[in-house]
């Protein structure tokens, strides 16, 4: 009685009420964060041309997207800042006032409940867009991490929940902790990006947050797209620095690699759906090769049935009527 014709699997597939029965991974909008780019000046609101449906907003218009956010059960928010002005230290990036730390006081006055995590990193306010402070052409890794210190101090400052290292700078969720708990934040979480691969995959985004390397490339920090045991290994250093969730990115590509460390580790895991695999899904959405619904849905299933408590994506919102409509 162990084969066909006495064993048929189809019997479980044959109602949508037996389906909803036996379902193993059950997505929820619990399980999404959205990402925000926040710019100077005032009343902005520019579609992101490569991401549609995806804006730069300024200031005065955050308390309308964080109630937009809120309204669909979204439980939190990742932010990015665009600063008016990049200098060779990202010094913009630590500044008490500067645009994410006022995003989060923002967010968290427009509903105190949400869950606000900042990302940390300085290509986004450094002249020549590399993650870190450089030596010549190479960062320097050592000099970057006093720099995430005094951002991780000032965004936690600001209110953040989760600090999120994305600069894959070797020691920085250790640095953080230690600069959090010297200085009374104990109680500020760190989500390392763990396993940040060196990706295609972030072109779009690169334009959306104007922070392209000028030069150069960042395969001398980010992971080897060929390379899940030197992810493993990142993810261990992370953990063992004090990370409270640990995260992979992109999220397609390295199904693997979320699934392996599911199996290894027993903290929360992110999956980062990054902004090259949103927009090719946009374009095939658009070129009419594929339906929006049962695509958008199927890919986030698929990252959380990988392992990931916690999915950030750009199809947050989309997803969250979705999930909430039904
Ligand atoms: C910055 C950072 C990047 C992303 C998040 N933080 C880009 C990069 O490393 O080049 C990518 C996000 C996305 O593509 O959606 N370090």
């Amino acid at each position: 009685m162990a084969g066909y014709p006495e064993n048929r699997l189809h019997r479980l597939r044959k109602t949508a009420g037996i389906r909803d029965l036996v379902r193993e991974t059950k997505l929820s909008v619990k399980n999404l964060i959205f990402p925000i780019f926040i710019t100077y000046g005032e009343n902005i609101k520019t579609e992101i041309k490569s991401m549609p449906g995806n804006y730069q907003i300024s200031l005065d218009n955050l308390p309308g997207e964080i109630r937009e956010i809120t309204s669909w059960g979204i439980p939190g928010v990742l932010l990015f800042g665009l600063p008016r002005k990049k200098d060779e230290t990202g010094s913009y990036a630590s500044s008490s006032t500067g645009l994410v730390q006022e995003a989060v006081r923002i967010a968290k006055d427009t509903n105190p409940d949400i869950l606000v995590i900042t990302d940390l990193c300085l290509c986004g306010y450094i002249s020549h867009g590399h993650c870190g402070i450089l030596d010549g052409e190479n960062v320097d890794n050592d000099k970057t991490l006093d720099t995430y210190r005094e951002i991780a101090l000032s965004q936690a400052s600001a209110g953040s929940d989760i600090i999120a290292p994305s600069g894959m700078m070797d020691g920085q969720v250790g640095t953080i902790r230690k600069a959090l708990d010297t200085n009374g934040y104990t109680d500020t979480a760190v989500m390392g990006y763990s396993a940040k691969f060196a990706s295609s995959f972030y072109g779009p985004f690169r334009d959306a947050s104007d922070s392209s390397p000028s030069f150069g490339d960042r395969k001398s920090y980010q992971i080897d797209p060929a390379n899940w045991r030197m992810a493993m290994r990142e993810i261990q250093a992370d953990v063992d620095e004090g990370a409270d969730i640990i995260m992979i990115k992109p999220s397609l590509a390295y199904l693997d690699v979320i699934n392996r460390a599911r199996a290894s580790y027993n903290h929360p895991i992110a999956a980062y759906n990054v902004s090259g695999e949103f927009s090719m899904v946009k374009a095939g959405i658009a070129a009419g090769i594929v339906d929006a619904q049962t695509i958008i849905l199927e890919i986030l299933t698929s990252i959380k049935r990988a392992g990931a408590d916690i999915i950030i994506s750009y199809h947050a919102k989309e997803a969250a009527r979705w999930l909430t409509e039904g």
